[in-house]
Formats: structure tokens, sequence, C-alpha cells
């Protein structure tokens, strides 16, 4: 143990001694207290060569929710794997929002009410919505553009128990959505890819050569997704097609493009209105807009 947390040590692993703990743990399938008070035990042959392969991964820089094939967010225990974002903490933001909206929504016999999300990776926020929707009435829909996602996203819902309520499209932005899922919508969340590309250069290697690109990269200044999906918002409501229930659509950006997203939903939606909000380390995390 103590060679390998030496090893990730000059390697730049995150967290050396509990990462070698974990992946000991996961080795073993025992938890990391029992992994602690027995450190003297030998391994067998198949499970040092299983420890061996994985701290060669490690060492590597693949992030450990690829190799231990999974990630907890909100309540949920999601399956997470190279084709898809690793969720992150923050990210859960755009859940307490969305269901915050629907909770105003009143019950409507007459209307299916939808929540959407843009861009659902391992289906995430999305699940975590649908698991907590507040009526039967209430359904959401989640796309993608990149086919592998959905694959993924479409097993953790399965896996949550959320099939019944939640609906995948494959497409770009809301080209994927047929127009009649845009007319029922009462909020929008998206967690679209905004990292910039001087950005993506620097990122620690876990993330720029692990996670998919295409889940990270947003064009030059990380906000090409965001402002064409407010510009097409904007041209549905304007031509009467979609959105004329849509109460509020939440977009989570990164913590320097706070006055950027202001400008773009000036610019691109210029209805309703727009705020930054704050996550629990203070940074700008979420553009708001309330129409
Ligand atoms: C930052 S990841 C977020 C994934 C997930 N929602 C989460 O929060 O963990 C962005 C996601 O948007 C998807 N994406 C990228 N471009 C898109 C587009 N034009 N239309 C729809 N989805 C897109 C990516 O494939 C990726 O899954």
């Amino acid at each position: 143990m103590r060679q390998v947390t030496a090893q990730f040590n000059e390697t730049g692993v995150d967290s050396p001694a509990a990462t070698a703990r974990r992946l000991l743990a996961y080795v073993l399938d025992r938890p990391r207290e029992w992994v602690i008070a027995h450190d003297d035990d030998v391994l067998s042959a198949a499970q040092l060569q299983q420890f061996q392969s994985l701290v060669a991964r490690m060492v590597a820089r693949e992030p450990l929710a690829y190799i231990l094939g999974h990630r907890a967010f909100y309540d949920l225990d999601l399956v997470v794997d190279a084709r898809v974002l690793i969720p992150r903490p923050e990210t859960e933001m755009l859940v307490e929002l969305a269901l915050g909206e629907l909770q105003q929504v009143a019950f409507d016999q007459a209307h299916t009410t939808l929540a959407i999300e843009i861009g659902t990776g391992s289906g995430a926020v999305a699940i975590a919505i649908a698991k907590h929707l507040p009526n039967r009435n209430m359904r959401m829909i989640a796309t993608d553009v990149s086919a592998d996602a959905l694959d993924v996203a479409r097993l953790n819902a399965q896996r949550c128990g959320v099939t019944e309520r939640i609906t995948f499209y494959y497409g770009s932005l809301l080209h994927a959505l047929p127009p009649e899922m845009c007319q029922a919508a009462v909020v929008l969340v998206a967690n679209l890819p905004y990292v910039t590309r001087e950005e993506i250069e620097m990122l620690p290697p876990e993330i720029q050569a692990h996670e998919p690109r295409v889940a990270l990269d947003g064009g030059e200044d990380g906000l090409d997704l965001v402002r064409e999906l407010l510009r097409q918002i904007y041209r549905h409501k304007t031509a009467g097609t979609g959105f004329q229930y849509l109460r509020a659509a939440f977009f989570e950006v990164g913590a320097s493009q706070g006055a950027a997203c202001l400008q773009a939903a000036r610019e691109c939606l210029p209805i309703g209105k727009a705020k930054m909000l704050r996550d629990l380390a203070k940074l700008d995390r979420v553009l708001a807009i309330w129409l």
C-alpha cells in the first residue's frame, strides 16, 4: 500500500492514500473501514492482478469514477464510464431549481406538464428530477447529441426506476424534440459544455484526456451552445411554436461567465428576467431566466 500511495503521489493523483484504499476496497468488495483494519492481509493472485491493473489506470490519470464505474449524484447511484461526463455536485442546483418551479405549477389534468433537460449525459439531472416530480401528470424529457451518452442515461433511468416518467431524444439542442414537446414545456434546464477553448488545454489530465470532448467544448468563450439554445427558445416563443407555458430556464455555466451570460440573455432571449445564481461556494453557477 505504501508503495502504491507513493506512486500516486508522484504522478499527481488526488488524495493518494485514500484513493489506494478505495481501489483495494473495490477489489476486495469490502467497505474502506474494513480495509484499514485489515491492512496486513495478503491478496490472492487474482486480487493482486486486478489491483495492479486498477493502479495502472489511476497512474494513467483515468478518473476514479470511471474506474469504479459509479458516481453518487443527488440521491442517486449512477453508472458512469468514458461515454459521459462525470456528474459534479454543483450541478445538483439545476435539480433543486427545476423542482422548485414544478412545485408551483397548478395540477392540470388537461395537460401533461413537461420538464426538459438539454444535454443529459449520464442522465443525472433528468433522472433526479423525474424521481421527484411533484405530481403524476408531469413527465421529464431529456436529450443529447451523443448517442453513446443516451445509452448510459437510459441504463441509469432503468436502474433508478424512472423509465415510465422520462423520454430520451437524440439530436442537437431543440432540433432533437418533436414540436409538441416544446408546447408543453414548463421548465428547461441545461448543463451544456461551457469550457472555453483556452481552458480546455489547461484542464487536469483526468478531464482533458478522459472525459468526452463533446461534453466540455463550449467554443471560443464557452457560451456558443448556451447562446444558440437561448436563440432557439426565443424563435419558438416569437413564432408561437412553443414555450408559451415556460416559466423558467436554468443553465449551468462557469464561475467567470456571469457577465457574459447576462449579456447573452439580453441579446438572445430579450424577454423575461435574467439573473445569475450562486452555488454553495458563492460562485456564479447558474444563469436563471424567468419568463
Ligand atoms: C457538461 S455535459 C453535462 C452532462 C449532464 N447533464 C451533467 O450535468 O452531468 C454536456 C452534455 O451536453 C451534450 N451536448 C453537447 N452538445 C450538445 C448539443 N448540441 N445538443 C445537445 N446536447 C449536447 C454532451 O454530449 C454532454 O452529454
